[in-house]
């Protein structure tokens, strides 16, 4: 199993759907399964009950996933729990970086599906991602490979995972 972590906004879930295509592999995104698992939406279970019920779930979801190649997860799954324990010791693990600046032009693309961002205008959005990135860092280079993304594509990011000694 292959875990995709970083920051939100980073690409990991394109990068594990395009993947998976080309390879012929199975992807799960942990969010997508928490979404298709209680039936609501990201936002509206961080509205209705709150992170820390949200996290709870995640660390509980990602425990449960078998029988997957490439396993996108969420920005702050690594950082919560024993997660990144647990991913160390399920498989192998790949940390997409990207800076603050490009962080916050990506996330400026998909701020709906964020409720940790979406209410935040740019400064805040972009001290939000620095703070952020402070705190989860320590729990992200834990990662056994580390990808730096910024400027490059999907397709360039894809060539770089292929060029890693990693079986899927
Ligand atoms: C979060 C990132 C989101 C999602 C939730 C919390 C975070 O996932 O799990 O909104 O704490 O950074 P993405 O990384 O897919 O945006």
């Amino acid at each position: 199993m292959i875990y995709l972590i970083g920051f939100s906004g980073v690409g990991k879930t394109s990068v594990a759907k395009k993947l998976a295509k080309d390879l012929n592999l199975k992807y799960i995104d942990t969010d997508e399964l928490i979404e298709k698992k209680y039936k609501a939406s990201i936002n509206k279970i961080f509205e209705k009950s709150g992170e820390i019920y949200f996290r709870k779930i995640e660390s509980d979801i990602l425990k449960k996933i078998k029988n997957i190649n490439i396993v996108s997860c969420g920005g702050g799954l690594p950082c919560y729990k024993n997660n990144m324990d647990f991913i160390n010791n399920f498989g192998r693990n790949i940390y997409l970086k990207a800076s603050e600046d490009e962080l916050l032009n990506r996330l400026n693309m998909s701020l709906e599906k964020r409720p940790l961002l979406k209410k935040k205008n740019d400064e805040e959005k972009y001290n939000y991602i620095k703070n952020t990135i402070r705190k989860r860092e320590k729990y992200y280079i834990r990662a056994n490979y580390v990808i730096e993304t910024d400027g490059l594509t999907i397709n360039d990011v894809l060539t770089k995972i292929n060029s890693l000694p990693i079986t899927f």
